[in-house]
This record gives structure tokens, C-alpha cells and sequence, in this order.
């Protein structure tokens, strides 16, 4: 017999609960907070994980009480949100998607993992993973942007980052996928809201980067907030039982968010507190955040045959059976020894994942500074902010250890002047620094305009209806850009941000999101030219709210916008298109596309599909380049995208070096949904586009016959 079997044989059924039960300590604040006595929660065998604690003495002390007071002393799980960094904080996750690096992605989720094990975490709940097209939703900042293929890549990535290759070594930490699925299409980008998503949507956008996690060995998952089609995803049998459990044969730990189980009964599926935990446990969740419901109300709900004893002896097995995976019960506190040599590294991993995340969306000629320039004025509400940098979810970060951009422009120019301004707040209106900010713009050879959010408008609980410059912002940039000296305005946030006329006048803009603990010294990299910018944006950047959702994988219309014709896809005040589309981004110095070929022009299908393309680089400077490979399937029994992202490569150039990139597409880049949503490829004519964006007027295109096997049936 099995050491859980034996356990379970052994366990009182309130002691089986008690593993069910997740509990926040409340270091961290991540939702509405509680005053339980956790101590003698655990002491009686009632707590199976605590959360929202960290630090080696804490948590030692905690598990102490699990390990010695406890009857059973099994140890206890402890959960952080380690989204983007433990003590150093790296560039929030729609940052980093913009480096288009899956082993960027994975080194840092390597360093963030072994920094919470010094910490006594072993579980994490990240990567999220949501899928979004909405920047009024302030939770876009936690994930990959708005397409699947890049979330299913960044699920890969991170969750062997943070599992390495064996959970039992210290330095490993429980990944969780969240949240399952489909909180990024929350009605009208608001959190918790529900969301109405096809079948087809689930399978074509936000199913996938889940299933990525389950085959990459992802140990937990999370369901969303949300009620998705009229099904509370905490309580959603369909997608919770039949396709993570039974389809992808996902055996880990779900364990829901912050009080979801209870709050089946606010989105009124459930009578009371009873049916919320009968439903959840039998939708197959098994751990209980906060809510406390499983171990207070599943005993009623056995007793009113609303469960079965062996469906909470499966939780509980899945959860010792990751206690065990951690090797909890060998070594409860899996001693990691700090190193100072490893912060300084990881501060310089900080830098670089910064440097590769900051997109420069427009430069007319302003950047990178001139190093002779001789007085810069660094303006605005961020320009000298610290605690920003980080960024929500930067639990255990030390916002006293953040760069600020002035201080970075300042070490990266020291025989330059450099003066500051606020100019104005970061959400006040008062604009009664402007004629200040403006006096100091007016002195100077170069403006640097620092503008944003602050960290609190990012992230859970943070929707915004206008997601623009807060406060008087935009008056100071638009001041600020009016006394002609040249400028270059970065835009510090967690979501793209609506600019208005600043994106004609500004000199040049970009994009930092909120790039981490090495902010200021990774901004003035990319300024100086020290480094060549190479982030792409991964998620469209609209020109007004009204655009939104907005993204590239789009499905034709009927009548395909045409200016010059009324009757088509448009509106009457602005323009189609996104201000910039996915994939956008800036180097210095130029590069180009030539001599798309193919292999072939008809294939039978299965055959591979030989691709190459020239990238050519201008002779001013190195560069980092990304081409994108996306594909079109022309006609189909279902309508498939306008284009899809099927590859992307990314290739360091020389000044004036040409390379080619080659690659192959198989089977699997055909395959889509059928109208039964069953896999399936179907032969026909394709489009292959490849460029340095999604936006179609750069892209090259090749095309190709796919033709049914003459031996198929
Ligand atoms: C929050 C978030 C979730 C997080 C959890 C624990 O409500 O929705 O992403 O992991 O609570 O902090």
C-alpha cells in the first residue's frame, strides 16, 4: 500500500478536509481580507496550504506546527504569486511576452522560482495565461498578450522554469496555470464579469494555452473568476471534468481562486454554502482558497448525498500526491541556501529581460540620444518614480531596490545635465507644475517625457473604462511637446494605453509597461542606443477604447472594410486599423524582408512544408530581429482568422549581414476546429505571410495547394 493510501486509511474525514482547505496568511493582500487563526487551524489538521507568506523564519515556524502539532503532521503547501519575480522583480509577463524569447521566459520564471524556494515557497501561482484583446481589463498585464500560440509557447516556458526537471529539488517550485479559462474576454473588460465565448473560441483561443501547460507536467490549475456561457468556470464540469481531467488527462491540483467556491451562491448557481462545495468538488476542484467552505460544508453535503466520499478522497490524493511530487514529507522545508552572487546576477537578468521588453513604437529621428547632448530634462510623474517599476504582483519585491529613469539617464550620462520635473500627478489634475515642467523643457536639448500608470492601475482590481493618460498627463506631454524642444515620451503601464494626438507629436514613444527592478538602467540602455531595442508588442495597440477587442487573428467580413464604400466593415470616426498592430516594434538602423519561397507549391497532406525568407540588415547597426510566419486557410468549412501566427524566429544580425531563415510547417500548423470542433486539416489554398509584424501592408506572402493523400479514404 502506498504511503497515501496508508494516510488516507488513517484520516478523519475532517483531517481529508483539512487538506482541501488553502488559507491566506495575509502577508500579501490578493482579496478580501480575513482575520482566521490559522495557527490552530493547522494544529487540529485543518489547513493543507497556506498563501500570501514567505521568508525562510515564517514559514519554517509555520510548517513546524503542521509537522509537530499536527496529528497527522503532514506538511503544508505555501503558495505565492510569484508572477514576475520574488525579491527581484522582473518586467510584468506583458512585458516580457514583448521579447518574443521563450528562454528568456524560462530564466527568469528559474530565478523567480529559486528565490521563492530561499523563501520557503513551493508553489506559485503563475503563469496566468489568459488570453486577452482588452486593455481595459487590468489583469492584461499579468499574462501573454492576445495570442494563443505565444500563450501556449509562454506556458512551456515558464512552467520549466519554475518545475525545472524534478519538483523534489529545493529550487523547484509547484507551477499553476491560471485561470481556467477565459477571463480575458470578461464582459466589457471588467473583472469577475462573465464572459460569453463560443465553443469554438474555447478551442481556437483560450483552451490552448492550457493544454500546453498540462503536456508541459504544469502541477495545479486554476479556474477562473468568471462564468463563462451561464457556467461558473469553479464549478464548470464541462471544462474542468471532461476536458482537463478526462480529455487532457490532467491528474494535478485544481484549486480555486480567492473565495470562488462561495461565491457560486453571487452567481447564483448555488442555494447556500452546502450546494457552492458540492458543485465545485464534483466539477473536480480540490482545494478550497479562503473560502472555507469545503471543510465546513462538504460533511452536510455527504450527508445530503450532494458528494461521495471516494470524489474527496481523490482531492486529497492529488494533493498529498503533490506534497510528495515536492518531497514535503522527506524534507518539509527544503532548505535552499542564499547567495548574494546570485542577486547581483539575477538584478543583471532583470536588466536584460528589461532591455528585451521595452518596444520603441516611433522615432523620428530622436533616438538613440546623442552622447554629446549636454542638458536633458526627464519630466513627468514616473520620471524619478520607484515602487511603479515593480508593477502589480510584486509580492516579496523591494520596491527600495528599483532604478528610477532618472537615476538610470543620470548614470548613463554623466557628462550630461540632467534636470527633473514632475510637472504634474500621477492620477491628480491639477496641472499646476506645467509652466515649471515646461520652463525646464524649454532649457534643454532633449525632453524625456515620463508617463503612465502607477502599479495600482494594473492588474487584479484595476479595470479601466478609458485607459489613457490619468490625471493631467496628457496636457502636460501635449504642454510639454508644444515648446518644440525634441522629446521622446515613454509610456510606463501595464496595458496599452489610449495616446490621442501624442501619437503624431511626440517625437518618439516607447512603450517601457512596467519593466522591473533594473527600470531606470534598462530604459536608459535602450535610449543611449547602448542597446538596440528589439520587443515586439505582443498584443494590438488600439487608437481609441472604441476599438476594442481589436487583434490581428480577425475573421473576414463579408464585406472587407473598403474607405471609399459606405457598405463595408468600418466605422464613420476612426480608422480600422490599430494605432499598432501585433508584432509592432522599432530597431535602430533598418532591416527588410526579401525572397519568400516555398519548398513546393501543392503538398499532399502531412507532407512538410519547406519556408525560407531573407532578412537583410541595414549597415548602421547590430540587431535582434523577429519574423512572424502566419497563416491563412483561403476556404474552409469553417472561416478560418484572416491570419493566424504559426512560427516566429528570432535572429541577431550583423551591420549589413543577410541571412536566411528556414523552417518547416507540418500537419499540426493545418489543423483546425471543424465545424463538429474536432481537429481536422482540410485541402485546399493557403496564404503564408512573413514579416516583422501582423500589420498586412508589410508582409510578404507565398502561397500553396495542400491536396488530400491519394491513399486517404
Ligand atoms: C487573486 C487572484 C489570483 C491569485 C489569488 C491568490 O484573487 O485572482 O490570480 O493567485 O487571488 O493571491
Amino acid at each position: 500500500m502506498s504511503h497515501i493510501d496508508e494516510l488516507l486509511r488513517t484520516m478523519t474525514l475532517t483531517e481529508k478536509l483539512g487538506q482541501l482547505n488553502l488559507v491566506t496568511a495575509d502577508r500579501a493582500i490578493t482579496g478580501p481580507a480575513t482575520d482566521a487563526d490559522i495557527d490552530a487551524a493547522i494544529r487540529a489538521g485543518k489547513v493543507g496550504g497556506v498563501f500570501n507568506l514567505w521568508g525562510r523564519e515564517a514559514i519554517s515556524a509555520t510548517q513546524r506546527l503542521a509537522r509537530e502539532e499536527s496529528r497527522l503532521r503532514i506538511p503544508l503547501l505555501f503558495g505565492l504569486d510569484v508572477l514576475h519575480g520574488h525579491r527581484t522583480i522582473f518586467p510584468v509577463p506583458l512585458a516580457e511576452a514583448g521579447a518574443f524569447d521563450p528562454d528568456l521566459w524560462m530564466r527568469t520564471a528559474r530565478v523567480a522560482a529559486l528565490e521563492a524556494a530561499e523563501d520557503g515557497v513551493n508553489l506559485t501561482f503563475a503563469p496566468m495565461l489568459d488570453v486577452s484583446r482588452d486593455p481595459r481589463w487590468g489583469r492584461i498585464v499579468e499574462g501573454p498578450g492576445e495570442d494563443p500560440l505565444t500563450a501556449s509557447i509562454f506556458a512551456r516556458a515558464k512552467i520549466h522554469g519554475f518545475q525545472g526537471d524534478d519538483l523534489r529539488s529545493p529550487a523547484a517550485i509547484a507551477a499553476t496555470a491560471k485561470h481556467f479559462c477565459g477571463g480575458g474576454a470578461a464582459t466589457a473588460g471588467r473583472d469577475y464579469a462573465s464572459a460569453d465565448i463560443s465553443p469554438r473560441q474555447l478551442r481556437e483561443i483560450y483552451l490552448p494555452p492550457f493544454r500546453a501547460a498540462v503536456l508541459a507536467g504544469c502541477a495545479a490549475i486554476m479556474p477562473a473568476f468568471n462564468c463563462i456561457d451561464g457556467a461558473p468556470m469553479t464549478a464548470h464540469v464541462e471544462l474542468l471534468r471532461h476536458y482537463l481531467r478526462e480529455e487532457l488527462g490532467f491528474d494535478g491540483v485544481v484549486l480555486s481562486d480567492y473565495t470562488a467556491i462561495g461565491e457560486l451562491i453571487e452567481h447564483g448557481v448555488a442555494g447556500d454554502r452546502t450546494e457552492a462545495a458540492a458543485l465545485a468538488l464534483n466539477a473536480g476542484v480540490d482545494m478550497d482558497m479562503v473560502s472555507g467552505v469545503f471543510l465546513e460544508h462538504l460533511p452536510e453535503a455527504l450527508a445530503r448525498g450532494l458528494v461521495r466520499e471516494d470524489i474527496i478522497d481523490a482531492a486529497v490524493r492529488r494533493v498529498l500526491a503533490l506534497k510528495e511530487r515536492l518531497g514535503l514529507f522527506d524534507d518539509p522545508v527544503r532548505l535552499v541556501v542564499s547567495c548574494a552572487a546570485r542577486t547581483e546576477a539575477a538584478q543583471e537578468l532583470a536588466r536584460d529581460c528589461a532591455r528585451r521588453s521595452i518596444v520603441l513604437l516611433t522615432n523620428r529621428r530622436i533616438l538613440p540620444i546623442d552622447k554629446n547632448l549636454r542638458r536633458l530634462a526627464v519630466i513627468g510623474p514616473l520620471a524619478d518614480a520607484r515602487m511603479e517599476m515593480q508593477g502589480p504582483w510584486s509580492a516579496a519585491g523591494r520596491p527600495e531596490t528599483c532604478v528610477t529613469i532618472l537615476e538610470g539617464l543620470k548614470a548613463a550620462l554623466p557628462d550630461c545635465e540632467v534636470v527633473h520635473a514632475e510637472g504634474v500627478g500621477l492620477d491628480r489634475d491639477d496641472d499646476c507644475g506645467v509652466a515649471g515642467a515646461c520652463e525646464l523643457a524649454r532649457r534643454a536639448d532633449l525632453t524625456v517625457l515620463c508617463m503612465g500608470e502607477a502599479a495600482y492601475m494594473s492588474g487584479e482590481a484595476a479595470c479601466r473604462a478609458t485607459p489613457d493618460l490619468p490625471g493631467a498627463q496628457q496636457q502636460l506631454a501635449q504642454a510639454v511637446i508644444a515648446t518644440g524642444t525634441p522629446n521622446a515620451l515613454l509610456l510606463v503601464s501595464g496595458r496599452p494605453l489610449m495616446i490621442g494626438d501624442l501619437a503624431e507629436s511626440a517625437g518618439a514613444i516607447v512603450a517601457t509597461w512596467f519593466p522591473g527592478a533594473m527600470a531606470g538602467h534598462a530604459i536608459a540602455d535602450v535610449l543611449t542606443g547602448a542597446f538596440n531595442p528589439c520587443a515586439r508588442l505582443p498584443i494590438t495597440w488600439p487608437r481609441v477604447t472604441g476599438q476594442i477587442p481589436i487583434f490581428y487573428a480577425q475573421r473576414a467580413s463579408g464585406r472587407p472594410t473598403d474607405e471609399a464604400n459606405p457598405f463595408t466593415s468600418k466605422y464613420l470616426d476612426v480608422a480600422v486599423t490599430p494605432l499598432f498592430p501585433f508584432g509592432h516594434g522599432l530597431s535602430y538602423g533598418q532591416a527588410s524582408l526579401e525572397n519568400l519561397r516555398l519548398d513546393r507549391e501543392r503538398y499532399f497532406t502531412g507532407e512538410d512544408i519547406g519556408v525560407s525568407v531573407d532578412v537583410i540588415c541595414s549597415e548602421e547597426c547590430a540587431r535582434r530581429e523577429t519574423v512572424f510566419f502566419f497563416l491563412h486557410d483561403r476556404v474552409a468549412s469553417v472561416a478560418r482568422p484572416i491570419m493566424e501566427l504559426k512560427r516566429w524566429r528570432q535572429i541577431d544580425l550583423a551591420p549589413g549581414e543577410r541571412m536566411t531563415v528556414s523552417l518547416t510547417l507540418g500537419i499540426e500548423d493545418l489543423v483546425f476546429p471543424g465545424v463538429e470542433l474536432r481537429p481536422i486539416v482540410e485541402p485546399g489554398a493557403f496564404d503564408l505571410f512573413v514579416g516583422f509584424s501582423a500589420a498586412p501592408e508589410t508582409l510578404l506572402r507565398a502561397s500553396f495547394s495542400l491536396l488530400a493523400r491519394p491513399d486517404a479514404a
